[in-house]
């Protein structure tokens, strides 16, 4: 039997709720439990404790230095901030990918660390998945894609083939891209648009067809 290695989650909310169920199916992790700043050490979360707070972290790595990080944090900006500070204290720290067996990953797909990808999502042929990113559920990005480090795809999200989306940028819930585009870093494409031209950095754009709405800062909340 293959022995199973050991993650610690990071975050306790919603998006580390579908985290849990990943590697509960995956079955290729065992949950060390969970770190959350903002409750209590005991507190429970499906079925796994709280353990510490990220200041707990060094000294967990100390413990159990073979243990892996998962980041589940679904901010883009927020989750790239949690990450440098863990990496800055524990430079050698590796973070876990979690994948659902039911997501469908094609033919020549890169899958870098730290990334999530939901129930029924579909990466298809050749495909570029960045570091820290997140493909949620039934969301899907088809062949000779990319996308960047802590990006993200919102469920049902769905990207034709040669799309890049640029590093921090959100594709939101039911959004459809156009095959062949590319949309710069930090911008979000809103609930439900069609995006059908390429589009630049630091925008929010939204509607069908999507048009530019406004400016955004990096780290502007989107969710
Ligand atoms: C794009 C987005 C960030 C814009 O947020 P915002 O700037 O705070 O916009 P507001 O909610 O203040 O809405 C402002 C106006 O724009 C409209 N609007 C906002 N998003 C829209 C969209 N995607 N399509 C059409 N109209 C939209 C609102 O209806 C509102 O119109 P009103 O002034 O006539 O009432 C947000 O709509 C969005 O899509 N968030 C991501 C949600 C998501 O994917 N969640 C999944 C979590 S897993």
């Amino acid at each position: 039997m293959m022995n199973k290695e050991t993650v610690l989650i990071i975050g306790s909310s919603g998006h580390s709720k579908v985290i849990i169920d990943i590697f509960e199916k995956e079955g290729k992790y065992e949950i060390a439990g969970l770190i959350d700043d903002f409750r209590n050490i005991g507190e429970e979360t499906l079925g796994y404790k709280i353990i510490g707070k990220e200041s707990d972290l060094s000294d967990l790595n100390l413990k159990n230095p073979h243990w892996k990080l998962f980041i589940a944090i679904g901010d883009n900006w927020i989750r790239n901030k949690v990450v440098n500070r863990i990496i800055d204290k524990i430079p050698n720290i590796e973070f876990a990918s979690a994948i659902h067996p039911s997501a469908q990953i094609a033919k020549g797909v890169k899958i870098g660390k730290g990334v999530a990808i939901m129930a029924g999502a579909i990466v298809n042929s050749n495909t570029f998945i960045g570091d820290f990113t997140i493909i949620n559920t039934r969301a899907s990005i088809d062949h000779d894609s990319e996308m960047r480090p802590f990006s993200s795809l919102a469920p049902n999200a769905t990207c034709g083939g040669n799309v890049s989306v640029g590093a921090f940028s959100a594709i939101s819930i039911s959004a459809t891209i156009k095959h062949g585009i590319s949309i710069g870093s930090h911008t979000i494409i809103g609930a439900g648009s069609v995006l059908l031209k390429s589009c630049g950095d630091h925008l929010i754009l939204y509607g069908v067809p999507a048009k530019e709405i406004r400016k955004r800062e990096a780290g502007e909340r989107y969710l």
